[in-house]
């Protein structure tokens, strides 16, 4: 198991541009597998480990496909039908999107059923009624999905706007026949951005980004040069770093509107932040960081449960109890346990964290547990008085391109140590 050794108790500072956003490239890379014949040439995109998982999916499918200098290049035209084994499911919840993507391109997908994962009961039931409303036959065996037939017109209402769900639809009607319309559609920049990628391919799809996205079926797409949006999440963690460590840290390559939730409540916290065309700035501007109150985690454009745990090593040290309510997973608050071992002062009952400020954090070994929270945890050792350990460091690397060597450019004392 690979680990991150920091040093911790120097400011950020600096300049830092995000790589392409994790959550666009997955489910256009999905969608890919829709294009029958023509190159599709993707830019920005970073070089973690699920993109590598998700080249590997299309790879199996026939698809030719290339990785280099940020520039993913995939050619669909020669693809076939075949099932997603366990193993390729089990490392990435987004491999639940090549249902609809398989579903609208060959009209049958079979994957294994992806299960729980690090934060907490991952069900697809959304996915699997809006695929049935479109007139595919589905069996969920509880260990294998498969969907089968012409996806076709249907109105359909999503009880939560689950982000995975919308997607999917979205996949398997832009090649099916007829008009499909989601209401309660989730309206994440990233939708709205594979919107517009279907739509460069030759689709018809409008609405992303508001609340009814309309879907109309069309019989071929084709291959196109497209550029995937900055990713919200990945500057997140470099704003909540600069504000944790007192330092100062311009973000650029990501739209500062995506992360209003986010910069509103570091402005809330008594934090300064400059936004641009195309960057934002933080710091804390020589003011103490304070307690915002209350955070609570809601669908875009609400606080984003990505940015989570970011934000709350970004406030073990505010002045103040912080009220953290996670309204989006049932298990995403166990990072807790992990700042408890730095020094931090939490208690957490159900999906609330009570984060009462403490006056220094120091190192120690600490578990990344999943993704984000392997990041936040980054974020405090990075603030943190002595040396901290992180291991299992191979969450962080599903989201997170060259994400030390980003780090060290901002002055941080970190090492990785390889197993
Ligand atoms: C996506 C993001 C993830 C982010 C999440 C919420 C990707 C690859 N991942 O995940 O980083 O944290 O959105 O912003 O884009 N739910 C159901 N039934 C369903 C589907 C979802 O009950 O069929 C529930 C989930 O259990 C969860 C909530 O809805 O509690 C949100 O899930 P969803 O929006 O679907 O997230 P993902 O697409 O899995």
């Amino acid at each position: 198991m690979s680990e991150y050794i920091i040093s911790g108790g120097r400011p950020l500072v600096g300049h830092v541009r995000v790589d392409g956003a994790k959550n666009s490239v997955l489910p256009i890379l999905c969608a890919c597998l829709l294009c029958d014949g023509g190159i599709i040439t993707l830019s920005n995109c970073p070089r973690i480990t699920d993109v590598q998982y998700t080249l590997e999916i299309l790879n199996l499918f026939g698809c030719e496909t290339s990785f280099a200098d940020g520039q993913i290049r995939v050619n669909s035209e020669n693809a076939r039908f075949c099932g997603i084994p366990c193993d390729l499911v089990g490392k990435m919840r987004s491999a639940a999107l090549f249902l609809g993507a398989a579903a609208g391109r060959f009209h049958q997908a079979e994957q294994c059923r992806p299960g729980g994962c690090e934060l907490g009961s991952r069900p697809i039931d959304l996915h699997l009624s809006a695929f049935a409303k479109m007139g595919l036959s589905v069996s969920d065996t509880g260990m294998e999905v498969k969907c089968s037939g012409c996806p076709h017109g249907a109105d359909i209402f999503l009880r939560y706007p689950s982000v995975g769900a919308t997607e999917n639809i979205m996949l398997a009607a832009c090649r099916g026949s007829g008009t499909v319309t989601v209401t309660n559609a989730a309206r994440e920049p990233e939708i709205e951005d594979l919107q517009n990628f279907i739509n460069a391919m030759g689709g018809n799809i409008r609405g992303a980004g508001s609340g009814i996205i309309i879907i109309e079926g069309v019989e071929k797409l084709h291959g196109v040069d497209y550029n995937i949006i900055g990713d919200r999440i990945e500057a997140a963690t470099y704003l909540a770093a600069a504000i944790a460590t007192d330092g100062e840290i311009t973000v650029s390559g990501v739209c500062p509107s995506h992360l209003t939730a986010v910069t509103d409540l570091i402005v809330n916290s008594g934090g300064s932040v400059c936004r641009k065309h195309d960057s934002i700035t933080a710091s804390r501007g020589g003011q103490f960081i304070l307690s915002p109150g209350k955070v609570e985690t809601s669908p875009y454009p609400g606080f984003p449960t990505d940015a989570q745990s970011l934000i709350m090593a970004m406030l073990l040290c505010a002045a103040g109890t912080t009220e953290i309510h996670e309204g989006v997973f049932d298990d995403r608050l166990r990072v807790s346990y992990e700042f408890i071992k730095m020094g931090a002062d939490i208690t957490v009952s159900g999906r609330t964290a009570y984060v009462h400020g403490t006056e220094r954090l120091y190192g120690a070994r600490v578990f990344a547990g999943d993704l984000r929270s392997g990041a936040a945890l980054v974020i405090a050792a990075m603030s943190a008085r002595g040396e901290s350990v992180i291991k299992n460091i191979s969450h962080i690397e599903r989201g997170y391109n060259n994400f030390e060597t980003k780090l060290r450019g901002l002055g941080g004392n970190i090492v990785k140590l390889k197993d």
